[in-house]
């Protein structure tokens, strides 16, 4: 389960994974609701909950939640920007049971980093909290999204993720929904520069091995193949936003006729095993051609249906990222013209002007 407990941040990325529409604090959930949700997650069998927002240490609550999930045998994770936090913080969420911390990275150096977050002295207060984090005893994973402007920093920030401690490093390329899809052209990288990127990370991983697990997530526009998105939709993750509804994926609310129900109001299990966003595209009975024939179907079960919607106008279409999808053909074009548009500014994502 993914709590995602504000959507207030601090940073500015323009890549903010976000909803368009974001919740102010007033709309937030108490931490009764969060801690009466936390037990009926335990009891639907839920094995981990990733604390997130926006930034979870807004909430000050924090702690109580993280010992709560604990004490009921549930493996905790922060996803946190960690520029709120400080020793005296982490060490309260350690004691609390927090088992694990991501830690995004903007870029490999604070110049590049604090620009794309459009935060001051961000970089250096992440480097300062992730070195803690292992000698706290939890396991630490830095996060990296990836794109036009910081690709060539991918050696160094393999490095940096490194020399932290981390035992896991995300490279995630910049997925187009919401905000991203904004500052499109200013974060596609070139087909060469991937190539590049790809050949790095394949070294790097094989250099790494026992010591860093890499994860590597490619933009769709240059793939041939769909990704399982959210580990297969309403299968593996259910995310709760700051308002207390249950989606089985965070851009869930940009497909229109979808609807959400709110935990409180229905039983967790409820929402999980029979709520109309949860099976309307589990499985693979929602599919139509090409993919209801397509020998993939049961591995990548259909791909992403936000982006389905956002770039060919249905929820149900087949992913453009497939190479069987009409619109695949027109997604590498996009990507093409785009990467070469050498547009540099960003349209950041101001939490107080949402
Ligand atoms: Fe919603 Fe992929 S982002 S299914």
């Amino acid at each position: 389960m993914i709590a995602e407990l504000t959507h207030r941040c601090p940073l500015q990325c323009p890549y903010c994974s976000n909803p368009l529409d974001l919740l102010k604090a007033a709309d937030e959930k108490p931490t009764d609701f969060w801690a009466a949700l936390i037990t009926e997650a335990a009891q639907l069998g839920v094995l981990q909950i990733h604390f997130s927002g926006g930034e979870p240490t807004a909430r000050r609550d924090l702690p109580a939640l993280i010992a709560h999930a604990t004490a009921l045998g549930i493996y905790t994770n922060l996803i946190t920007s960690a520029v709120l936090l400080d020793e005296a913080k982490l060490g309260e969420l350690a004691r609390a049971g927090l088992a694990h911390v991501q830690i995004s990275i903007q870029g490999a150096n604070a110049e590049s980093a604090d620009r794309i977050g459009n935060y001051r002295n961000g970089h250096e207060k992440k480097l300062a909290i992730a070195r803690l984090v292992p000698a706290l005893g939890m396991s630490l994973t830095i996060n990296a999204v990836v794109h036009r402007q910081n690709l060539h920093e991918l050696p160094e920030m393999i490095e940096l993720a490194a020399s932290l401690g981390a035992d896991r490093l995300e490279i995630a390329h910049v997925q187009y929904h919401g905000w991203a899809l904004r500052n499109r052209a200013a974060l596609m990288p070139t087909r060469e520069a991937l190539r590049q990127a790809d050949a790095v990370v394949a070294e790097q991983r094989e250099k790494r091995r026992g010591s860093m697990a890499i994860d590597y997530v490619i933009p769709d526009y240059y793939a041939d193949t769909p990704k399982i998105c959210m580990g297969g939709w309403g299968q593996k993750l259910l995310i709760v936003a700051p308002d207390g509804r249950v989606l089985p994926c965070h851009a869930a609310e940009t497909i229109p006729h979808l609807a959400f129900q709110h935990a409180g109001a229905h039983p967790l299990r409820e929402i999980w095993e029979t709520g109309p966003a949860f099976t309307a595209f589990r499985g693979t009975g929602w599919m139509r051609e090409p993919c209801a024939s397509c020998a993939f179907k049961e591995l990548d079960f259909g791909g992403c249906r936000c982006q389905a919607l956002a770039l060919s106008g249905d929820a149900r279409a087949t992913d453009p990222a497939c190479h069987r999808a009409p619109d695949h053909e027109n997604l590498q074009h996009i990507a093409a013209d785009e990467a070469g548009s050498g547009i540099t500014s960003f349209h950041y994502r101001r939490y107080a002007h949402s």
